[in-house]
Formats: C-alpha cells, structure tokens, sequence
C-alpha cells in the first residue's frame, strides 16, 4: 500500500468511509480559497462529525507529521484554509449546529461548523443578536471566524469575534481536547483560552465548539450613505461618528471608483447624480427610532455634499449594496491582492491619497480600489492587474503601513499571504515567545504550517 493509501485507510477508520473526500472534482472547491489566489493539489478532505473523531484525526496525523489545514466556511482571504503542500484538509462542515441559548441572559452554544447567519437566526428568535456580522454570513462559520478573529461590519459597535467569545472547545494539535464551555460570562483565573485561540489561524488546534455572548437586539435601524468632496472630510467624518452617535452600529468608507465598479457589475443605479468624492454608510440601531438623532449628526459633518437616508428594510439593502459588493465586484476584473490595514486615527486620509499613488509607481497597470471599515480606521487595499505571485507591490504598501504606525492585518488575518511580512507586525522577541506559545499547543508543528509564523520561524526553543 502506498503511504497515500494508508493514510486514507486510516482516516477513513475514523471518520467513516464516505466521509474522507480523495476525488479531485469534488475536493477542488477546499482546496481553492475564495479568491483564486491560492490553490493546491489534490489531497484528502477529512469530514468528522465529533470532538472525538477530530481528536483522533489530529492524534494519526500528528504521530506521522502529517500537515493539517482545518477548514471552516472557506471564505477566508489570506490563504489560510487551503492545503498548499499536501496537507490533509480537516473540514467542519459536518460538525453544524446551535446547540443551546440561554435565553434570558443571552449565551449561546454552537459547533464550529455552524454559519454565522445560523447563530444570527437563533439569537433573533430569542430576542438576541449576534455582533458579528460580514458578507458571508450564510457561508463563514462560527469556527472560521474564531480562528481569524474576524470583525466585519459592526465592530465599530460591539468589536471583534474576540469580544464575543466566553468558552471554546479546542482539540490542540497534541490531539488534547481542552474546553471552557462551562457557562459564565467572566472568566478571570488567568491565561484566558478562548483569547489565545482566537485568532490564531488554526495553527495551534481546531475549535470544534464556542459559546458566544449575545448582543441586544435594537429593531428600529436607519442607514445613511454620505457623498463628501474630498477624502480627508470623509475620513475625519468616518472616525468621529463613534463619539458622536452613541447608536451608530457600522461605519464604512469606500471611493467613487469602487461605486462605479459596483454599479456596472451589478446594474445598479448610482445613488447621486453626481458620483465624484468618497463616501460613507453609517448605520445606527436602537429601541427608539434613530433616525432624527442620526440626522442630527450627519447634519454636523463638514463636507458632506449628498446625503440619502434609508429606513426601511429594502431601502437599506439597497445602500448596503454598494459597500457590500465591493468584493465580488473587484473580483470580476481579475484576481486581487487583498491587504486588510489599519493605521491610526488620523493617518487615513494619507494612506487613501498615497497607497493607489504608490501602487502606480510600482505597477503602472494595475488598479487599487479602496474601502473598509472607516469607522475604525481600518482599510481594504485591494490591487488587481498584478501577477497573483508577484508580490511586489504588496510589500509596498505594507512597508507604508508600517511608516504611517499602522497594522498589516486589522481584519482578515496573516495567513499565508502575509506570513513574510510578520517581522512588520511582531518585533524578534516577541516572535520567539509566539513561536513558544505555539510549540506548545503543536509540538509536532503539524497545524496549518505556514500560516501566521513562516515554517521555520519558530521553534520549542525559540
Ligand atoms: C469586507 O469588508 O467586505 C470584507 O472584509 C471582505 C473583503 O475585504 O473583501
Ligand atoms: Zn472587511
């Protein structure tokens, strides 16, 4: 028997035999990541239906230092959940559903594998809401979006996936089965293990169930989308509204450009006659109807030049088409290089004016379209026209980012996209004590190698 046979024999041991997927039809769509960007061979796709079955799968691989890519929705964009070198991909799909919610207080139980527009739907029927909320929402799943920490759309409000998550099951890549999902909502008795695995790409083991706290539920919602002349109105006005708008749950800031790109993708009508400028969606949410108070401040800003406010559910939808279909939009003119940053309250306007600048500088084809989540000064650089491996003008623009004080990843994660720039993030020392904290949840360094720390970035002994 070949060693390739072996491994699906026993794999198939643990799981059962229809569910380790080897054809390389229908395990194309876990190998490639949503953007196209990265794709690997062919290799086998692990489906387990239980904490045991993924303990035992990681327990195999790890005694033969076979190499593990968990998977969740795969929406991610930094080619964190593709195999790329062979490695096994363990997939969640089959280990879905909310479990429980605590209704009164607002905790809820879920497998990793459950969507997050899933846990949106138990928490409204409980009279809850979820304080997560991204464009994937019906695909991206509860343990994906731990893994990557990720923020989306309403994180200016109730902040990132970390904030959400109370207790998390884990199995390490020891094959160790650790879990907190006891129950409280404090927790303070040291080292705090969801905060540790969250984010951490699934380089350190796979969550396979969390408990999530619930956000208020505030029914009454108005979303307005701002015009301004120039990008530095914009950007100043984008970083105020959380002082100015207690209510306010989404700040997003995208460029006449992309609102153009949009339109043409998906036949949409221009919201203004005119189309110059930047814009910004701001949406706020409460009991009592926040549209006077959210007039009130857009009223305030200096530049705004359009202003179109919408209250129902469908006149909303069609504002948030315009900042939502950005990614699928960009994707239609060629594979993007997709950096998620951020820099300080101030810098924003400069790296809007200076990064498509740049870009030009280096690749005089290429196009930079730019949006994100102003609120929070946080910026999708998206560059198409650019060879998918040259990653030239990715080094660029993050060497900026650096000068400016800000972040390499304020939302999607490092992955493998940016495993190479991890020096611009971490100085040496605090890189060997990640190394350290990964050693030791994956001694055998068999989870998601190459994801977050370069594969011989770290070690036991730092
Ligand atoms: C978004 O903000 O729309 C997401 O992070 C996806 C993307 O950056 O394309
Ligand atoms: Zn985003």
């Amino acid at each position: 028997m070949t060693p390739e046979e072996t491994l699906g024999r026993a794999l198939r041991d643990i799981v059962g035999g229809g569910n380790v997927l080897d054809d390389p039809e229908v395990t194309a769509r876990y190998r490639r990541d949503w953007t196209g960007r990265f794709h690997g061979p062919p290799t086998p796709v692990v489906r387990p239906s239980s904490t045991e079955q993924v303990a035992a799968t990681i327990t195999y691989c790890r005694d033969r230092e076979v190499g593990i890519v968990p998977q969740g929705g795969n929406t991610g964009l930094v080619g964190g959940s593709v195999p790329l070198a062979g490695e096994v991909v363990l997939s969640l799909d089959r280990l879905a559903g909310v479990e429980s919610v605590t209704a009164h207080a607002g905790v809820l139980t879920a497998a990793a594998g459950t969507t997050i527009g899933d846990v949106q739907r138990a928490a409204r029927e409980h009279g809850w809401d979820y304080g997560v909320d991204l464009a994937s929402r019906d695909t991206a799943t509860v343990g994906g979006t731990i893994a990557t920490n990720a923020c989306g759309t309403r994180a200016v409000r109730y902040g990132d996936t970390r904030h959400q998550v109370v207790g998390v099951e884990v199995v390490t890549g020891e094959g160790v089965t650790l879990s907190n999902l006891g129950g409280t909502l404090r927790d303070n008795t040291g080292y705090h293990l969801p905060s540790i695995v969250t984010g951490s790409e699934g380089t350190l083991g796979v969550v396979t169930r969390a408990r999530l706290r619930l956000a208020a539920s505030y029914s009454l919602r108005t979303t307005a989308l701002l015009r301004f002349g120039s990008v530095g109105d914009a950007a100043l006005a984008a970083e105020s509204i959380r002082g100015l708008l207690p209510t306010v749950e989404s700040v997003e800031l995208f460029l006449a450009d992309g609102l153009e790109l949009v339109c043409a993708a998906f036949d949409l009508a221009p919201p203004f006659t005119e189309t110059t400028g930047a814009y910004v969606l701001i949406e706020a949410a409460d009991l009592r109807d926040p549209t006077v108070e959210l007039s009130e401040v857009v009223g305030s800003l200096p530049g705004v030049v359009d202003v179109a406010v919408a209250e129902d559910d469908a006149a909303r939808r069609r504002l948030w088409r315009y900042r939502e279909e950005h990614t699928a939009a960009i994707s239609t003119v060629g594979i993007p290089h997709k950096l998620d940053v951020a820099v300080p309250p101030g810098s924003l306007a400069e790296l809007v004016e200076r990064a498509p600048l740049l870009v030009s500088s280096i690749a005089p084809r290429a196009r930079t379209w730019l949006f994100g989540h102003g609120g929070e000064s946080a910026l999708h650089i998206n560059i198409t026209g650019v060879d998918p491996d040259d990653d030239t003008v990715d080094d660029a623009v993050l060497r900026l980012v650096g000068e400016l004080h800000g972040t390499i990843s304020a939302e999607h994660g490092i992955g493998r996209a940016k495993a190479r720039w991890i020096e611009l993030a971490h100085g040496p020392a605090e890189l060997q004590l990640l190394g350290r904290i990964k050693a030791a949840f994956d001694p055998s360094g068999i989870m998601n190698p190459g994801v977050l720390l370069p594969r011989t970035g770290w070690s036991a002994d730092g």
